[in-house]
């Protein structure tokens, strides 16, 4: 039986319990932030490319000259990302993005390491460059940790899509 993107990320995102999925509230939330979230862009897609050129094992997947290039696609999904919808397509693009990695042997424990890298980057700014109030900066990362724990759900299976598709 072959299974097409859509059917996949529809299956993976049904064996997320309630609790565990990024919900409308939380989408509410990062609509609500967005403006100031824009501003870590620069930092945050900084930080990530120096800890990948930084690792060997990492550096050795990206070719020198590429870095703007990658950078720049992780600028627009951050941007499309505090954009929204969360909507079927979005997760379909994140399933996809897992695949245009996986071609590049990028492997899930490089994606689940930089999914926690991210998320202590997002923590650290919130407080510290924007300033938020303790509680706001704690809702904020909840609804962050929801999107991660999708996407490596998504991504944990490409695997899976790749040999369906
Ligand atoms: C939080 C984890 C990650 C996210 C959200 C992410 C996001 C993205 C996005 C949005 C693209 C562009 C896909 C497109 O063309 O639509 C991309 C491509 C790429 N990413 Fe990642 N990525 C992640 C982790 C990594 C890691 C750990 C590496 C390791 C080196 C990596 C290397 C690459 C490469 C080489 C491409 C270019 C693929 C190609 O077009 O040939 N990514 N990624």
């Amino acid at each position: 039986m072959s299974w097409s993107v859509a059917e996949i990320t529809e299956e993976v995102l049904s064996q997320l319990p309630q609790a565990v999925r990024f919900t409308a509230e939380d989408e509410a939330l990062l609509t609500r932030f967005a403006p100031s979230l824009a501003e870590l862009e620069e930092r945050l897609i900084r930080g990530f490319y120096d800890v990948l050129f930084g690792h060997p094992e990492t550096a050795r997947i990206l070719s020198t000259g590429e870095r703007s290039e990658r950078e720049k696609a992780l600028r627009r999904w951050w941007s499309r990302t505090l954009q929204g919808p969360f909507d079927a397509r979005y997760w379909q693009w994140q399933a996809a993005v897992g695949l245009v990695d996986l071609r590049r042997n990028v492997t899930n424990p490089m994606m689940i390491g930089m999914w926690g890298w991210l998320l202590n980057a997002l923590q650290g700014e919130l407080l510290e460059t924007l300033r938020l109030l303790p509680h706001e900066a704690a809702r904020l990362m909840e609804a962050f940790h929801r999107l991660a724990a999708t996407a490596q759900a998504l991504t944990a299976e490409r695997k899976a899509i790749c040999a369906t598709t």
